[in-house]
């Protein structure tokens, strides 16, 4: 009898690090820190939808197929975001965070992991509505470029405008939603003042390095996909890029707590994760 069984789990672990491994040589991609049960959900996803039937038929196929990856970098990229997402996030950003920007000469935001732009376009409607739109600048990036194409493009689903709408009153909007968008034969696009001062550009947080410094900088519901080594590598990343007494706002189920840097930052507000940068 071999000596070298393995369970189905842990022959599965190989399989899907070697597919990992094969995509990152063969496509530059790396998603090899990623979080394992993210992965291989999204994996398992894609074997079902191409009738494979295990991970190692899966990386022959993406290995010498490339439409085939690029449908299996659609599962990767989980686009999921919202306006306004987490209201009472946006209600206390106004509330506390904005009248400390009031006195900077000019403002620079970093959205990173924006994804189809939602989150941007909500942060330029406050802003706007607050009088600091004009002196902003929102840089709004991702790995996804298919995404980033949609934030440029400034569209918003119309099924969702009733959400939003809530959305928008939940985290404090005083006026009416639809000031913000025209629409026209069942497309919604956002107005185009909204998205002058919006700087859309590609940036990976696994392999690119810090572009700026910023004043806020707000990484949502990104490196929950992450693996901790991973996680704390963007955390580093982030830190580099904000300035002293600058605020991080994460996703509502993310924290700092564990990270190697947890002790730089107070936490200004713990349900809707803001925190200050103070060392
Ligand atoms: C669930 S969405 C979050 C969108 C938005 N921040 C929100 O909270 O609504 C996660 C986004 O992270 C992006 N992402 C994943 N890995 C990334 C990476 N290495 N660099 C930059 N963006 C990444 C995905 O493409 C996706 O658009």
């Amino acid at each position: 009898m071999s000596q070298h069984r393995s369970s189905d789990g842990e022959l599965e672990k190989i399989e899907t690090v070697l597919l990992l491994e094969g995509i990152y040589r063969r496509y530059g991609y790396d998603f090899r820190n990623y979080s394992y049960a993210s992965i291989h959900r999204r994996i398992w996803h894609r074997i079902h939808l191409e009738g494979l039937s295990n991970v190692s038929s899966l990386q022959e196929q993406v290995m010498h197929d490339s439409d085939a990856f690029f449908r299996l970098l659609g599962d990767f990229f989980i686009p999921v975001t919202e306006m306004f997402r987490d209201p009472e996030t946006f209600l206390v950003f106004r509330r506390d965070v904005v009248p400390l920007l009031r006195d900077l000469p000019y403002i620079r935001i970093w959205h990173a992991g924006c994804s189809t732009g939602e989150e941007v376009h909500s942060m330029a409607i406050l802003l706007h509505e607050e009088g600091l739109l004009d002196k902003t600048r929102i840089y709004a990036t991702d790995i996804n470029e298919d995404a980033l194409q949609r934030a440029k493009d400034g569209m918003i689903s119309i099924d969702r405008m009733k959400q939003y709408t809530k959305n928008y009153q939940a985290a404090g909007g005083t006026r009416s939603f639809s000031d913000y968008y025209d629409s026209d034969h069942g497309v919604v696009m956002l107005k185009p003042h909204l998205r002058r001062n919006t700087v859309i550009a590609r940036h990976n947080l696994v392999t690119d390095s810090s572009f700026n410094e910023f004043h806020v900088i707000l990484c949502r519901n990104v490196m929950i996909y992450f693996n901790n080594k991973l996680r704390d590598q963007v955390h580093k990343l982030i830190y580099e890029s904000l300035a002293l007494e600058g605020f991080l706002i994460v996703g509502g189920k993310e924290s700092l707590s564990f990270t190697p840097l947890a002790d730089r930052y107070e936490t200004r507000n713990s349900p809707n994760r803001i925190f200050r940068k103070i060392r």
